[in-house]
């Protein structure tokens, strides 16, 4: 907000001044790195400087003195080779304070020109072990689907599932020979995957095991219609548990369009691929070659083999006439364009995807689609010895199970922490805490290195985790509850105490933050904004009293704490972070 209006107004005194921009040269503000010189600063003066061959001071100095800030700033300086620092005033600041408290967007403004997004994560596979991809697929996704909304995108959240592919062939053995219906009611993905895990291991031991899964998935192809009842069965029933977790987790999808749904798409696709000479026909199978369009080392369909570059062709037909994932993401980008003229898609997807979409994408751009594609990678989750994550039984780690354990150990905690809560509340609170801490240790993170999985460390109310957020939370609530409700805040504000000064500045730069995540979809952005808010909100409670106060001091007071509580609570909603009055 602050940023973007000091932007315009330092474009326009380049303009009052009389100075021509070179070409690809727009004048910039940032928050300054180092307050004791202000709130805000350019380098403008210095890089137009150097390609004009003047003297930076003096060319900052002219700027300076074209500057129309006064509504905003009470200082600007011309400091070092030729920053502009830009401090701004204290009215300035109590002006935003009083917006965050009564705007909806808590003084975030919205994008100009709205997109249509399509966010694509989670996906799991049916009846196929779920594993911490798709965990940290399903919190960042839908973070990031919250926060595009958030600043007026039009979102639409596509569940992905696999639910069609080889894995079928051995659940429907599986499903007539050795099914524990029971077990399948109590647990249906669960006992799915045990079902697979226990054919694969014995198609892999006997050949013969092996052909009557290939048999049972041909028939299944074919239309055969008890495996189609099997196979919709499974669907059915992982759709339906998946869903709970969703709800528990407070994530909502509009689609659930899974791969299957675009079958009768993926003949016709691949005619027209071939048509359109974008693909063609080689021992066999059709496949998408490399155009020669870019250079070799960013050509997808390519790949390097000692001093050569060799073709890495995109199956989207194999010989046999199977089709294949990349086949179904082609099938899918057209639904989306077609069908909810997307303007951007998202692939919230491990980065082991990268050539994967790098082909698909290519391949969509040459069939003539422009809308803008991008795949948003992330790392592994550890264990705490640095190893492949697993649970306390020794499995690898599903989404269910992560989240069973966190809300149980949220549980144990507040059980401790005994102060006279009903157990309702309790499960509440622990569902709340528990949920949130899981989502927070992933979110916290930059998506693209892996990090370690530390129960102790996410559930803990100190440091960077959801407790601790959500503990600033329910302090700035029980001011207000020893009020009893009885305040009517006023905008009669003034800002004359640093610590005043430093949490109203922090607040209004939740504006700027909450943009700036999507620049590269990056939701720990977010997370360590309002870590260092919560910070902020701490030394102020500690050197400035609020009850005790009075006047127009504590008006403003009680309107920093009722800012920093909306602005946590909204920016941990971005996260997919609830909130709790008390814990
Ligand atoms: N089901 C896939 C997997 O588990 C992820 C799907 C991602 N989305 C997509 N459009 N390919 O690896």
């Amino acid at each position: 907000m602050f940023r973007a209006l000091l932007t315009s107004r330092l474009q326009a005194a380049f303009t009052a001044a009389g100075i021509d921009l070179p070409e690809g040269f727009t004048p910039g503000v940032v928050i300054a790195s180092d307050t004791r010189f202000g709130d805000y600063q350019s380098n403008a003066a210095m890089i137009l400087a150097k390609q004009l061959k003047t003297n930076p001071r003096a060319l900052a100095e002219q700027i300076k003195a074209a500057l129309q800030v006064e509504d905003l700033c009470e200082k600007i300086t011309v400091d070092g080779p030729g920053f502009l620092n830009l401090t701004l005033s204290p009215a300035a600041l109590a002006q935003r304070l009083s917006v965050i408290v009564k705007d909806v967007h808590v003084g975030v403004p919205q994008v100009e020109k709205a997109k249509t997004i399509v966010v694509d994560f989670s996906a799991p596979n049916i009846a196929k072990p779920m594993h911490v991809g798709h965990i940290r697929s399903t919190f960042i996704g839908d973070s990031l689907a919250r926060v595009a909304r958030f600043i007026g995108h039009k979102v639409i959240t596509d569940n992905h599932v696999g639910d069609w592919g080889t894995q079928f062939g051995m659940i429907i053995h599986g499903w007539k020979t050795q099914l524990d219906q029971s077990k399948l009611k109590a647990d249906p993905i669960h006992e799915l995957v045990s079902v697979y895990k226990a054919v694969n291991a014995a198609a892999k031991a006997d050949e013969a095991v092996l052909e009557t899964c290939k048999a049972e998935l041909v028939k299944l192809q074919q239309g055969d219609a008890e495996n189609l009842g099997i196979w919709k069965e499974c669907v059915r029933l992982t759709l339906e548990q998946l869903e709970k977790v969703y709800g528990a987790l407070d994530i909502k999808f509009d689609h659930y369009l899974g791969e299957s749904f675009y079958n009768d798409a993926l003949a016709p696709l691949v005619a027209e691929m071939l048509n359109q000479g974008i693909a063609t026909i080689s021992e066999g199978a059709t496949v998408v070659f490399s155009d020669g369009s870019v250079k070799p080392e960013n050509d997808p369909f390519l790949i390097r083999d000692k001093d050569e570059w060799k073709p890495a062709p995109c199956i989207i037909r194999k010989g046999d006439g199977g089709y294949l994932y990349a086949t179904t993401d082609l099938a899918t980008i057209d639904y989306r364009v077609k069908e909810w003229q997307a303007d951007e898609i998202w692939y919230v997807v491990g980065a082991p995807q990268q050539l994967h979409f790098r082909q698909v994408f290519a391949a969509a751009q040459r069939r003539g689609i422009t809308t803008k594609m991008i795949h948003i990678a992330f790392g592994s989750i550890l264990g705490p010895d640095g190893k492949m994550f697993k649970t306390r039984s020794g499995e690898t780690v599903g989404l269910l199970e992560v989240i069973d354990e966190a809300i149980e150990r949220a549980r144990t905690a507040a059980d401790e922490k005994e102060q006279g809560l009903s157990d309702t509340e309790k499960d509440e609170i622990a569902r709340i805490i528990g949920g949130g801490s899981v989502k927070y240790a992933e979110l916290s993170q930059n998506r693209l290195t892996d990090y370690k999985f530390s129960w102790d460390k996410m559930l803990s109310l100190q440091g960077n985790t959801a407790p601790y957020l959500i503990n600033a939370y329910v302090r700035t609530r029980s001011i207000f509850r020893k009020l009893d409700g009885e305040v009517t805040l006023t905008d009669d504000l003034a800002i004359t105490e640093p610590a005043e000064r430093a949490l109203a500045m922090k607040l209004a730069q939740f504006a700027e933050n909450a943009h700036d995540i999507l620049d590269d979809h990056r939701p720990n952005l977010l997370a360590n904004y309002l870590y260092e808010l919560a910070d902020t909100y701490h030394s102020f409670y500690e050197a400035c009293h609020v009850l005790r106060s009075e006047g127009t001091a504590r008006n403003t007071r009680l309107t920093l704490c009722e800012a920093t509580s909306r602005v946590l609570k909204t920016g941990l909603g971005l996260l997919g972070i609830q909130t709790t009055e008390r814990m």
